[in-house]
């Protein structure tokens, strides 16, 4: 999808669909006619007078002025109550608006900003209103430098970044196994972002640039979250990061069985005991050690399919076990967001990956196996086995020295038990760092929410014949999981269970059913707010 930054008014041209999003209150203000074309402005006062489009929250209605202004169709977006806008409503905005687009066959979008003058809004500053007209009537390009570069936290740059973000992601479609399925996902070739001030402009080009690297590296964990367990096994994932690497400059490394036996990583061997396909350890850097520069170490589980081994899943629903790669799938397109997006930071990204399967050289109940340091665990069900894994690279991590290490894991059933698909689950052993995730998380419109590791959850993880076990009874299963990884890493750090947010089995306004690329716009949030 080609997108473009115009000045102009928006509905000038006569061959496209325009996308426009609308308040609640104040559905038209008098600025809206100096950011609009004329007899659209007209045309669509005269159609919200009836009263039927309220504006309300991804509510959308699908117009066709024929003759009374040049757009084709326009396509209607509410915004809900602009006391209540949020980069989030933005992304919704333009994600069901663009579905709706796309349903109709649409090729040639044109949209604007949504948002920028939204009043008393969290993220949306003070309306900053249209001074004069446009600095022309006809929609051209924006070309050469900025007078004024887009200052950081501009609301014309974040809601336009949200824009693009929700645009997008909502086109977003898997058809890689459908015979016949296109090439070109989204249908849509090109996107007219229309503004009527050149100042803005550059600030939305900005916006426009970080959507884009954001949502194509959010579409990129889809992709591999998505592929089904036959097609992503652990080397095939490595592959695809390997690609991914040489495509954006990040140094990567693959260590292979013999690499991994070397390193002593005795968890992950374990749990790909009863697989035929060997494991890989996966090394994505961006950036490199030096003083005065911290480093970030990102962790993704990387279970190609989770069959839960000896301690065998039932069968319904296993299929969606191929998604328990889905932390490595956001390591992996936060990485490349982050190389697209060069922040100078040291940030590495490790996947240790295998399958889970039963098998007669299997890991079995009752084993008991020591990780990288030498720690001993008892393995009490082989179905905790992310735990495992994640407990010999928390263990590499420490190498790095890094300011913080974050993984990401969709690690229990019981984080979804407890937050359902609406969050996040966040543990961790630094205040500090939880609230910067925290932070990052509801900007990127990723919530995450936090829970407690206090000493009753490590007491539930004793062990009378090993350092720890690998699981601690029927309750407060996430924060067992978590506990149990707190005792592999000594540096300041988080642990995001995104079992309940890695994958949606209904459709969202900028997500279809399936992987939802979940952790890579938050990873991204956090390394351009950090200051080292
Ligand atoms: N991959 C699963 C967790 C999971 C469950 C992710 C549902 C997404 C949706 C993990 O490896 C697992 O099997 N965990 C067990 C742990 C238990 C055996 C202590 C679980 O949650 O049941
Ligand atoms: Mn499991
Ligand atoms: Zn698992």
């Amino acid at each position: 999808m080609q997108i473009d930054v115009k000045i102009g008014r928006i509905g000038s041209e006569a061959d496209t669909s325009v996308i426009i999003g609308l308040f609640k209150e104040e559905q038209l203000g008098e600025s809206d006619g100096a950011s609009m074309e004329p007899a659209l402005h007209r045309y669509l006062r005269d159609v919200l007078a009836l009263g039927d489009f309220k504006g309300e929250d991804q509510e959308v209605a699908v117009l066709y002025p024929l003759g009374q202004a040049p757009p084709e169709r326009v396509v209607l977006v509410g915004l809900g109550s602009s006391g209540e806008f949020t980069l989030e409503t933005a992304r919704r905005a333009s994600g069901v608006a663009v579905k709706r687009a796309l349903k109709l066959g649409v090729s040639k979008l044109s949209i604007a900003v949504h948002g920028p003058g939204a009043r008393d809004g969290q993220d949306g500053p003070d309306k900053p209103g249209v001074p004069g007209g446009p600095d022309n009537s006809e929609v051209s390009d924006v070309s050469g430098a900025p007078d004024d570069p887009g200052a950081p936290g501009s609301a014309f740059r974040d809601c336009a970044q949200a824009t693009v973000e929700g645009l997008l992601l909502g086109a977003y479609r898997y058809d890689d196994f459908k015979t016949g399925g296109d090439t070109d996902r989204s249908g849509i070739e090109s996107v007219a972002v229309v503004t009527p001030q050149r100042a803005q402009a550059y600030e939305i080009r900005d916006g426009v640039e970080a959507g884009r690297i954001s949502a194509e590296s959010t579409d990129l964990a889809r992709d591999l979250s998505n592929a089904p367990g036959n097609a992503m096994t652990p080397r095939k994932l490595a592959a695809a990061a390997r690609k991914m690497a040489g495509e954006t400059g990040l140094k990567c490394r693959v260590l292979t069985r013999k690499d991994i036996e070397k390193e002593r990583m005795g968890a992950l061997l374990a749990v790909n005991a009863g697989s035929e396909e060997p494991p890989r350890f996966i090394v994505l850097e961006h950036g490199e050690a030096s003083d005065g520069t911290d480093t970030l170490v990102f962790i993704g589980k990387g279970i190609t399919f989770d069959s839960g081994g000896i301690s065998i899943k039932s069968s319904g629903g296993m299929e969606e076990m191929k998604h328990d790669m889905s932390g490595a799938a956001a390591v992996i397109g936060a990485m490349r967001s982050i190389a697209l997006s060069k922040p100078s930071l040291h940030v590495v990204g490790l996947v240790p990956a295998t399958e889970n399967l039963p098998d007669g050289r299997a890991l079995k109940p009752g084993d008991i196996i020591s990780t990288r340091s030498g720690k001993t665990i008892e393995v009490i069900n082989t179905d905790a086995e992310g735990r495992l894994v994640l407990a010999d690279a928390l263990e590499y991590a420490e190498r790095y020295n890094p300011a913080a290490v974050i993984d990401l894991a969709t690690l229990t059933g019981a984080c979804v038990v407890a937050l359902g698909h609406a969050a996040t689950g966040m543990m961790g052993n630094d205040g500090g760092l939880q609230d910067r995730v925290r932070t990052a998380g509801e900007t990127a419109g990723e919530r995450v929410w936090p829970l407690p590791l206090w000493q009753d959850y490590h007491d539930q993880i004793k062990s009378h014949i090993a350092d720890v076990k690998n699981t601690g009874g029927r309750w407060a299963g996430a924060l067992t999981a978590g506990a149990f990884l707190a005792k592999f890493v000594e540096r300041p750090w988080v642990h995001l269970d995104i079992a309940g947010t890695a994958y949606t089995d209904s459709s969202k306004p900028y997500c279809p059913k399936g992987a939802t690329g979940v952790g890579v716009r938050l990873l991204l949030q956090l390394v351009k707010e950090w200051k080292s």
